[in-house]
């Protein structure tokens, strides 16, 4: 299956649905967003006034400073300009503050939604996406969500807001052609940035495909740091890695001469616009229709309305990018898993632990079919082998049963109940798989054996860790139980891991066990001790049991030949022996290199 990626459309409109979405996260604090667009008033309100007392100052100097009431009076107002201003910075920041919970909330708990998500995903999806870049795409998103809030709170509404105010205040105040020329530059503004801005995006989208595929690509190639080094191909990775930081590179470049020229043209309509007004302003002043005060006060307000408006075209360009990276996390979001709980999905509820397959097909690809008509039946308490060559279906089967994937068609029960009807929590519940390739967390033995059942006791860890065989391992150990198992879980070998998956289910203890080549990495005597152990624990259980050497299941109530995704032959040891077809053929293969493979 390709490697997927969103598709990241250049023409991406604004999606309205994603404000719906922000929504309740605001409601969840009401009070505070209410305090906190209070403080954006006032913060707004002393703005409005200072170009006023500004105005008063001035007049007031051109007067006849030598009286001592006037002299007075402009003090007044000079320190009435600085608790103003010191109000409009105060209030903003209280504003921020204040508002800083809201959005923090709403970052913790979409980033929770999409880990429980990408939890809910299935494991195709997982197989087909590159961590790297999934987790690229989680952080943007949730700091677009962020964002988008504070500005759609704090800057749109209230910047227009602004805008009309000061137009209206210009126009009574000092009459049509002020407000005009402030209502032409803003309409002229605005129209540039978006246009601009809507042209840029692409490029925006092109650094973010870069970024997303040179980090992928770093940390694919960090996760196979072993192999980079067997095959000596630190420079080819490193090709590979530069090629892609060529092409971010690139992608950053368009990107920053697009911005020059966004800036560049929003700057020469600001430019235009404080010339026009402030060349009425003098017109009207030299023709004594104005005070010089007046014209302070048209200059400090084309000023204020420019400022906003420059961080508006800013707002504008991050909030598009803002909206195609939150578009990516919803389309996350909006993804639906393959498998399912069906909306009357029932609790499986194992008493004996009976399994049957009944016609069972399979395909990963629709090109593909792997598992052709399966049926078998596995009685409770019984052990239950599957053998066939590499490739034949047999993960697949365990894949099936823990509800990885459903059927193409035919049922899969468990105690008579069909799986596909049942929650897959409840599924998964009752199985205890120890896989084929088992990867540990990166963390302590102990922690990792834990995570069988988190509330077991270290008794019983300990218990669990003497029947995988794993004890004399960790009393040699530097830290016993409490040494680091590494990235991974790459500082034990193959066969220390297994024994640790083997403990971990042993501490689940569920009444199905599957055992996936679970001794395969082991040596014939420890394996031969692990399974006796395995034996003692599954006594009472049903165990399905997948063998790479015939020897471990001869003792088996059941053996299944799978070949090519067909179940061949069936039966016990003894009577597959007598029909002389596959197994027959496998088992005498083995039996001449037993002597090999038992030295091994
Ligand atoms: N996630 C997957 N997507 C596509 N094909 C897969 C996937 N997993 C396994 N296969 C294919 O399905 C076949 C059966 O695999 P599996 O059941 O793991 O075989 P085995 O009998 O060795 O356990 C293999 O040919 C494998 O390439
Ligand atoms: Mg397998």
């Amino acid at each position: 299956m390709p490697r997927q990626r969103f598709p990241l459309q250049d023409d991406t409109p604004i999606n309205w649905r994603v404000f719906k979405k922000l929504w309740p996260y605001l409601l969840e604090y009401r009070s505070r967003v209410f305090l906190a667009l209070s403080c954006l008033i006032f913060a707004k309100l002393a703005s409005i006034g200072l170009p006023f007392v500004l105005k008063h100052t001035v007049d007031n100097l051109n007067l006849d400073t030598g009286k001592e009431a006037i002299m007075a009076a402009t003090l007044g107002l000079v320190v009435a300009y600085g608790g103003l201003r010191l109000a409009n910075v105060l209030f903003g920041e209280i504003r921020d503050t204040l508002f800083g919970r809201v959005t923090e909330r709403a970052m913790r708990r979409l980033g929770l939604t999409v880990f429980n998500h990408l939890h809910r995903l299935d494991l195709d999806f997982h197989l087909s996406r590159q961590t790297g870049g999934l987790s690229r795409d989680i952080e943007r998103g949730t700091s677009g969500i962020s964002f988008l809030m504070r500005f759609m709170v704090f800057n749109i509404g209230p910047t227009l807001l602004e805008i009309i105010m000061v137009v209206g205040i210009l126009f009574f105040k000092y009459g049509f052609d002020f407000a005009a020329v402030i209502l032409v530059s803003v309409v002229l503004y605005v129209f540039f940035s978006i246009r601009a801005t809507d042209w840029r995006t692409k490029f925006v989208k092109e650094v973010n495909k870069a970024d997303n595929s040179s980090s992928s690509r770093a940390i694919d190639s960090l996760l196979n740091f072993e192999t980079v080094k067997y095959f000596n191909n630190e420079e080819f990775e490193a090709n590979r890695y530069d090629t892609d930081l060529a092409a971010w590179e690139t992608a950053r470049r368009k990107n920053r001469l697009s911005l020059f020229a966004l800036n560049g043209g929003q700057a020469f309509i600001i430019a235009a616009a404080m010339t026009s007004m402030l060349a009425l302003a003098a017109i009207n002043v030299a023709q004594g229709n104005m005070t010089i005060g007046d014209f302070v006060l048209v200059n400090a307000f084309t000023m204020q309305i420019f400022m906003p408006l420059n961080f508006l075209g800013f707002v504008y360009r991050e909030i598009r990018g803002s909206l195609a990276n939150i578009q990516n996390l919803f389309e996350l979001l909006e993804r639906k898993p393959m498998v399912n709980d069906e909306s009357e999905a029932q609790t499986l509820v194992v008493n004996h632990g009976s399994i049957k397959f009944e016609n069972v097909d399979f395909a990963y690809h629709e090109k593909r079919q792997i598992l052709k008509n399966i049926s078998f039946e596995m009685a409770a308490g019984s052990k239950v082998a599957v053998v066939g060559e590499s490739g034949s279906g047999k993960s697949t089967l365990v894949k099936l049963l823990f509800r990885f994937y459903d059927p193409n068609k035919g049922t899969i029960s468990i105690d008579g109940m069909d799986i596909k009807r049942c929650t897959q929590d409840s599924v998964r519940q009752h199985i205890g798989i120890v896989p084929q390739d088992t990867v540990l967390f990166n963390d302590t033995l102990y922690e990792n054996i834990r995570y069988g059942r988190p509330d077991a006791s270290i008794e019983d860890i300990e218990q669990a860790i003497k029947m995988a065989h794993l004890d004399k391992f960790v009393e040699a150990l530097p830290y016993k139980g409490e040494t680091q198992v590494g990235e991974r879980g790459l500082k034990l070998s193959g066969g220390e891991k297994q024994r640790v998956a083997i403990a971990r289910t042993i501490l689940k203890r569920p009444p199905i066990m599957v055992f996936d080549e679970a001794t395969s990495s082991l040596d014939s005597q420890s394996e031969q001790a692990i399974l006796k152990a395995l034996g003692e624990i599954a006594k009472g259980h049903t165990s399905f049991v997948i063998a790479h050497r015939l020897s471990t299941i001869v003792d088996a109530d059941k053996i299944l030949v799978m070949h090519k995704g067909k179940l061949a032959e069936h039966g016990t040891h003894e009577q597959l022996l007598d029909q002389d077809g596959l197994y027959a053929k496998l088992w005498r293969a083995q039996q001449k290199n037993r002597t090999v493979t038992d030295l091994q």
